[in-house]
């Protein structure tokens, strides 16, 4: 009993640390005074301003877009034309001109539906999904790989030759296993740790284009 209250009291330590961190956090005053709904708006921001990926961009697929940020930068970034869709297992609030679809990538409907939304391939597909973490490493381990390659997976069937693909990875045990994934399809693969994404995170992202 005293156990369950002392790992109780820790939690909620944690939690009200990570919520005066996230409150002083220099990222998430910005997004707020700017009108973007999440911190890692930033991050592309950054990857764009490094790669200048929205250059002569008319279609985006943001996977794991929820709640829309990097969404809303995709818009900016791009012509009033573009065709600019998200996926999310969660819903979002509607960003005016951006398609949403509510549903998991794992889905082995996304292929015939990704079909019909886009009349030809993609010039961006962009991932900022991480897996739900397990706490056990070799299954998280799993996660990774499989998020990874499904996401390479999309890529296959829906981005075009020299397209853009920008996705969140992992430094750490499936680093090495991930790049071979990626060899196979891509080129020019580059790592980039945007300055907004924490010190702490072992993410990083990978910039890469679609052979
Ligand atoms: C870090 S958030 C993305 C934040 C977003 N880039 C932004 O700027 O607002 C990651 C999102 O990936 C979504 N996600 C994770 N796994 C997914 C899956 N298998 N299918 C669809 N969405 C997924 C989560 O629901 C979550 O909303």
């Amino acid at each position: 009993m005293k156990k369950i209250k002392l790992i109780k009291k820790q939690k909620s330590s944690q939690s009200t640390k990570w919520m005066q961190r996230h409150l002083n956090d220099e990222y998430v005053i910005k997004s707020k005074v700017e009108g973007f709904r999440s911190r890692s708006s930033y991050k592309l921001i950054e990857i764009n301003k490094k790669f200048n990926i929205f250059k002569k961009c008319n279609s985006v697929l943001d996977l794991g877009c929820a709640p829309g940020g990097w969404l809303q930068v995709a818009k900016k970034m791009t012509s009033e034309k573009s065709h600019i869709v998200g996926i999310d297992k969660n819903k979002i609030e509607g960003i005016s001109g951006i398609d949403f679809i509510q549903n998991d990538i794992f889905d082995p409907k996304i292929e015939n539906i990704l079909n019909n939304k886009f009349d030809s391939k993609i010039d961006i597909l962009m991932s900022d999904m991480s897996p739900n973490s397990s706490g056990i490493k070799s299954v998280d381990h799993l996660r990774i790989v499989s998020l990874i390659e499904r996401v390479v997976e999309i890529a296959k069937i829906i981005l075009k030759s020299d397209g853009f693909l920008i996705s969140k990875i992992f430094q750490g045990g499936a680093q090495g296993e991930l790049i071979q994934i990626m060899k196979k399809d891509l080129h020019n693969i580059k790592y980039f740790k945007p300055k907004s994404s924490r010190k702490t995170s072992s993410e990083t992202y990978l910039i890469a284009k679609k052979n």
